[in-house]
């Protein structure tokens, strides 16, 4: 299968190819991974494998057909769907006189190019020097033996031995500063719980348009492009939801099918985020064919991390491009928001999903009424920072008239602290 010519980026032959038992996405979205990391795909090489030659990872009549088309397309890199040892990709690399790149390869690049926060650049290249950590021996065909020379350990070491000395040292400074960010983002979380400020997060496959959702509700202005990947750290924004108040509203880096095992590693942290939410909302492109496997598929990785118990809106995206009569807002069984059907793109159905997101957040709010003594002074400043005071006046007394709205279980344990009987001012 053949591409049309593209004017710039790579050029790049795909190799995918089905084999049993092993799952690893269909070629349309490899070919969305290709062009994302850059790549010109101009030729698609696939078929079916039942075996995996240990030397090149594909049989020699394959191999051959890659070849002539490395120079029918005078092709620059050579991306497998797959996972390569490194030895297979450093015989292909010899056999094909170019560049020969992996499924990992390939996923680690595109994070790499999008890492746009100091976490998300630091995880990044944590997962590049692991990668590569096995991979060392590709470069270093004859492995010269080095001479010793100042801040070297000793002679003879190979240079080998360098670089992974060189990269382990590499990877516990990064670690050390990751863990530093770690423990910061933690502290500046407990802020957030304090002050009772929800968050919403944003999951998705990645490309479902997280990202332009993110845009819509807060009019920030963060990347979007028809790029898989393009959001790779979770960024807050605050967002003022109607009849609710203030949320922070987090986008979180998408998901993808056989992410390699180290990469999940690595965006750890972005992926805990979302597992301290007080509302998730999965954003699903309604327009793709897959949506149903990759509902599933994020279902199965939000179970992994221990987010499934969080209450979830489901966000059908994309709506503008479905002709089908759409249903607007659907309720679940005990009339609360289930399903809401948008357009980032248009803005239609954004005031459906800011009235889901405020009902569901504000599920167990109330409102009351509360006339406090001057001297209950500490309570009054404890409900402004809480944020929970709508309104106030004053009467001839000195008393202060406080609508409030909060959370039940917070104005309950308000009240108690003052020694105050919050039943007596509950509906
Ligand atoms: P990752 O960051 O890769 O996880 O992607 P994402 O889920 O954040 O997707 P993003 O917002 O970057 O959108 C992906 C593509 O879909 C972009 O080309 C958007 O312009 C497009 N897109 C997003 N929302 C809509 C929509 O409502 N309608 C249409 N037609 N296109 C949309």
């Amino acid at each position: 299968m053949f591409f049309e010519r593209p004017d710039n980026g790579e050029l790049a032959i795909l190799v995918h190819l089905d084999i049993r038992s092993e799952a690893e996405g269909d070629a349309r979205e490899f070919e969305e991974l290709a062009i994302s990391a850059g790549a010109c795909p101009v030729a698609l090489i696939s078929g079916s494998r039942q075996h995996i030659s240990p030397r090149y990872f594909v049989g020699t009549g394959k191999l051959e057909e890659i070849l002539q088309a490395v120079k029918l397309h005078e092709a620059e890199v050579v991306l497998f769907n797959h996972s390569l040892t490194s030895s297979q990709e450093r015989n292909l690399e010899e056999e094909l006189q170019c560049r020969v790149l992996d499924r990992t390869d390939l996923i680690l690049d595109i994070f790499a190019q999008r890492a746009r926060s100091y976490e998300g650049k630091l995880q990044v290249e944590l997962a590049q020097l692991k990668h590569s950590m096995t991979r060392l021996i590709k470069g270093w065909t004859h492995l010269d033996r080095q001479k010793g020379g100042i801040g070297l350990r000793g002679a003879g070491e190979t240079q080998l031995e360098i670089d992974q000395r060189l990269i382990g040292v590499r990877i516990k400074s990064i670690n050390k500063s990751l863990e530093k960010v770690r423990t910061q983002r933690q502290q500046g979380r407990k802020a957030r719980k304090k002050a009772e400020v929800p968050t919403v997060s944003l999951v998705g496959y990645t490309n479902a348009g997280k990202s332009s959702l993110f845009n819509a509700l807060t009019k920030a202005d963060i990347y979007a492009a028809d790029q898989l990947f393009a959001t790779l750290d979770s960024t807050l924004r605050k967002v003022q939801l109607p009849d609710f108040g203030t949320a922070i509203l987090a986008d979180t880096v998408g998901f993808i099918r056989d992410l390699p095992h180290q990469l999940v590693e690595a965006f750890r942290a972005t992926l805990e985020e979302t597992t301290e939410a007080s509302l998730l909302l999965h954003v699903i492109d309604c327009h793709s064919e897959q949506r149903f496997i990759l509902q599933e598929e994020v279902d199965n990785v939000l179970k992994e991390i221990g987010a499934e118990k969080i209450p979830t809106l489901m966000v059908y995206n994309k709506a503008d491009l479905l002709d089908a009569e759409l249903p607007g807002l659907e309720r679940d069984d005990n009339g609360l928001p289930w399903r809401v059907w948008v357009s980032a793109l248009t803005g239609a159905g954004m005031d459906n999903l800011l009235q889901a997101i405020s009902e569901l957040l504000g599920e167990d709010f109330i409102e009351p009424e509360l006339k406090l003594d001057p001297q209950h002074g500490r309570l009054r400043a404890k409900l402004y920072r809480q944020g929970a005071v709508k309104n106030e006046s004053l009467d001839e007394e000195g008393k202060s008239h406080l609508s409030l709205r909060l959370q039940k279980q917070d104005f309950i344990r308000l009240l108690k602290e003052e020694g105050l009987d919050a039943q007596l001012y509950l509906p």
